[in-house]
């Protein structure tokens, strides 16, 4: 059967977390992750970032702990790391503010998609090393090692950067039922707002259903998304994704990929667990200036995609059941125009299309937009154009009072 990883009983989770993440190798993204809280916040409060949602079972907060250890452990060669990846652990990537964040740099945590039209059909272009890009490799370990990382395969279409996205809250923007989702597609929103569901067939459910996890709303649930980043990012297949990326496309020589395939068939249920239960990112209490901003949030057309709230359906688990999710997204795709387009086609999501990047959480991120061009959050809004441009221009008109108002809102989120 497939490799069992046993990890010896050290002390409290926590330190074995700082354990692995810190004592575990020389790379510059093992810094402080922030506070890691693993007993749960059974009372009222706000929650602090990388901590469990309120109210879970015995169960459920051994499940998250135990999904926590094993989305920061980095993984090695004989785990099946590789031959090329991007990460050696989730959270090498997920980590701003806590594990599970975001990214916090350009170089390691930005992952590169590409994509072109052949004949007529668009191509993911697998057999170049598409869709997904794996800049790094095992040579990084073992000079001798025979395979170099990808690179950008040369006349390539369309190349995307993506950063990484925060995975606080996750658990509810799953638990948002497919219907609430689809009901604003039906909606007459004012200023040509008329965004659309994108849609998979969920190899684990045999159904289609609405995709809403990644930049173009790409995959519908946790366990799905993290089977799909153990496989691009990291190199390691699954029962879902059991074929080896081909690096560049070429075969893999003989003796550089150790582990048969799929090499793991538990850590995807353990990464999904821990990315359910993580709590929402709190929001800071509104000052006076923040409550104007906002009401002008919505007035000037902001709110027709960053809807402020949705509820979850009834969950088996109380945790996540009927809870409202201020995420401010509507979780649909819309055109974005030809500014923000990067030419990629992820099921329904088309050449300019990205999924409404929930704001919740703002205040803890350095970089926005799907490749991370802006860094600051009016230079992001001056981005969007396509379905936002009438809102971008009310934002752009706003007086100086009214910008700074909006800039204090979205800082409190
Ligand atoms: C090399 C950096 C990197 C590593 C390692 C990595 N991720 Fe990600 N993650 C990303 C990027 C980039 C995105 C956005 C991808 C996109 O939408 O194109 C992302 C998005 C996600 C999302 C979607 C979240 C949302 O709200 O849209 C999930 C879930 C996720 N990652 C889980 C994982 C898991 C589980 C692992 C470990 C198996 C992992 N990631 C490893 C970079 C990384
Ligand atoms: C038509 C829908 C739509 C409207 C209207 C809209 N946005 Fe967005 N917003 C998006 C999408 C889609 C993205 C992500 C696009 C990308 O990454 O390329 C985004 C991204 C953002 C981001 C960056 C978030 C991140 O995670 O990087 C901010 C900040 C933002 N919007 C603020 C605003 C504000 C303020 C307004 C009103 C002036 C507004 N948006 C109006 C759809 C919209």
């Amino acid at each position: 059967m497939i490799k069992r990883k046993k990890i010896a009983a050290v002390g409290s989770a926590s330190a074995l977390v700082m354990f692995l993440l810190g004592a575990c190798g020389g790379s510059s993204l093992d810094s402080p992750f922030g506070i890691i809280t693993l007993s749960g916040n059974p009372g009222g409060g706000p929650y602090n970032l990388g901590e469990p949602l309120k109210g879970l079972s015995g169960s459920d907060l051994a499940a998250f702990n135990d999904g926590l250890i094993n989305f920061a452990k980095k993984e090695v060669k004989s785990d099946g790391l590789g031959p090329v990846f991007n990460g050696e652990s989730c959270a090498q990537c997920h980590f701003k503010g806590a594990i599970g964040g975001a990214g916090n740099d350009l170089q390691l945590t930005r992952v590169t998609r590409i994509g072109g039209m052949r004949a007529g059909k668009y191509s993911d272009l697998a057999d170049l090393g598409g869709p997904v890009l794996q800049a790094r490799s095992l040579k990084e370990f073992d000079p001798t090692y025979p395979i170099p990382g990808e690179v950008v395969p040369p006349g390539t279409q369309f190349v995307s950067h993506r950063i990484t996205t925060p995975l606080f809250g996750a658990g509810l923007i799953e638990a948002i039922s497919d219907s609430t989702i689809l009901a604003r597609t039906q909606m007459r929103l004012p200023d040509g707002v008329a965004g659309i569901a994108n849609m998979e067939l969920n190899p684990e459910t045999n159904q289609m259903e609405v995709s809403r996890f990644g930049w173009k709303a790409q995959h519908s649930s946790l366990s799905v998304f993290a089977g799909d980043a153990y496989l691009n990012e990291m190199g390691i297949t699954t029962p879902l994704f059991p074929n080896e990326n081909l690096p560049q496309g070429h075969p893999i020589p003989p003796g550089a990929d150790i582990v048969a395939d799929p090499e793991d068939d538990e850590d995807v249920v353990k990464f999904a667990a821990f990315m359910r239960l993580l709590a929402p990112p709190s929001r800071a209490p509104l000052t006076v200036n923040a409550k104007k901003g906002e009401i002008l949030f919505s007035q000037i057309g902001c709110a027709n995609c960053h809807v402020p709230a949705m509820t979850t359906g009834v969950n088996a688990n109380p945790a996540l059941s009927q809870k409202e999710v201020p995420l401010y997204s509507d979780l649909l795709v819309h055109h974005m125009g030809p500014q923000l387009a990067d030419g990629i086609i992820q099921g329904k999501a088309t050449g300019d299309m990205f999924r409404t990047a929930p704001l919740w959480g703002l205040s803890k991120r350095i970089f926005f937009m799907h490749d991370g061009r802006a860094t600051s959050f009016d230079g992001a809004v001056f981005t969007h154009g396509g379905e936002a441009e009438r809102a971008k221009q009310r934002f752009i008109a706003l007086k100086l009072g009214e910008r700074s108002a909006m800039m204090e809102f979205l800082s409190s989120l």
